[in-house]
């Protein structure tokens, strides 16, 4: 299969999807007719995507201007459009963003340009250790405290995915790190769910639900700081945007689930 590139403009790609979604231009008609797909199945979801990226921004100012990190490396970052991580974390924060699609990290470089101290690297969020030692990272990391961010991914990750970041993370961790997180509870048992589900594999990606609980086993031996599990609408302090049809999507009408994990004793 050849490799992908930025002008396959013949498939949709959930990155350019997800940036028509949130009305931005970096992406084509094929995305556009894919992204239009989605919307018609979940009218909300374009409200709920900004939300996320709100609380992306919380988490800059969080983790960079109240807790002191000078590096955050981001995870499976999409495209680092205007509303991402670097909008809001405090001057000179390093920040490395990676995706495992090239189309996004061509893309995301692109849109980011020379601005300093931003990085945007190819990897697999699913081995963060590997990515973590590459000598261009252990360079760029060296000397910093660093806080780490996996948001609007984990429908992409099975249990077992879960459970290798959990432990990779531990083990190459600082002792004082901090993990933001973001999981999405639900399942495909409504026949909108089942369509939005099947409209991703269509472009070959498989699609997970994690409950708290659940995930609160995956993820040991980090757990939640005391700010505990918290829906996006507290986190980020407003009402939810989701609309009663859209509900059934969201078991107990909540829009996902935000955590600051530390490493437990
Ligand atoms: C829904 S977007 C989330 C973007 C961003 N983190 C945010 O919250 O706005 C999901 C991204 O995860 C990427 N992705 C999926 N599986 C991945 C993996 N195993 N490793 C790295 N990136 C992955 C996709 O390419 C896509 O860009």
């Amino acid at each position: 299969m050849p490799a992908k590139t930025i002008v396959d403009a013949s498939v949709p790609n959930a990155g350019r999807v997800y940036d028509y979604l949130l009305g931005g231009h970096h992406n084509f008609e094929i995305d556009r007719q894919a992204g239009d797909r989605v919307k018609a199945l979940m009218p909300t979801l374009p409200k709920l995507m900004r939300l996320f990226r709100w609380c992306l921004q919380d988490i800059a100012h969080e983790l960079t201007t109240v807790r002191g990190y000078d590096a955050i490396v981001d995870f499976a970052s999409g495209l680092p459009t205007a509303d991402h991580l670097h909008t809001n974390a405090a001057p000179d924060t390093t920040l490395i963003y990676s995706d495992r699609d090239p189309v996004c990290v061509e893309y995301g470089r692109e849109i980011l340009g020379l601005t300093p101290n931003i990085h945007y690297f190819q990897a697999d969020c699913r081995y963060p250790k590997q990515f973590l030692g590459r000598p261009e990272i252990q360079a760029l990391l060296k000397g910093k405290r660093v806080a780490y961010v996996y948001w609007g991914i984990s429908m992409y990750l099975s249990n077992d995915d879960i459970r290798v970041i959990a432990n990779e993370l531990y083990e190459v961790c600082d002792p004082d790190a901090t993990l933001a997180f973001y999981i999405q509870p639900g399942d495909d048992s409504s026949s909108t769910a089942a369509d939005v589900v099947e409209t991703y594999r269509r472009m070959g990606e498989t699609l997970y639900f994690h409950d708290q609980p659940e995930f609160a086993e995956l993820i040991k031996p980090w757990v939640a700081d005391s700010l505990g599990y918290r829906t996006m609408e507290a986190w980020h302090g407003v009402n939810s945007p989701i609309s009663t049809e859209d509900a059934v999507f969201f078991p107990g009408g909540t829009t996902g689930i935000g955590v600051y994990l530390v490493k437990g004793k």
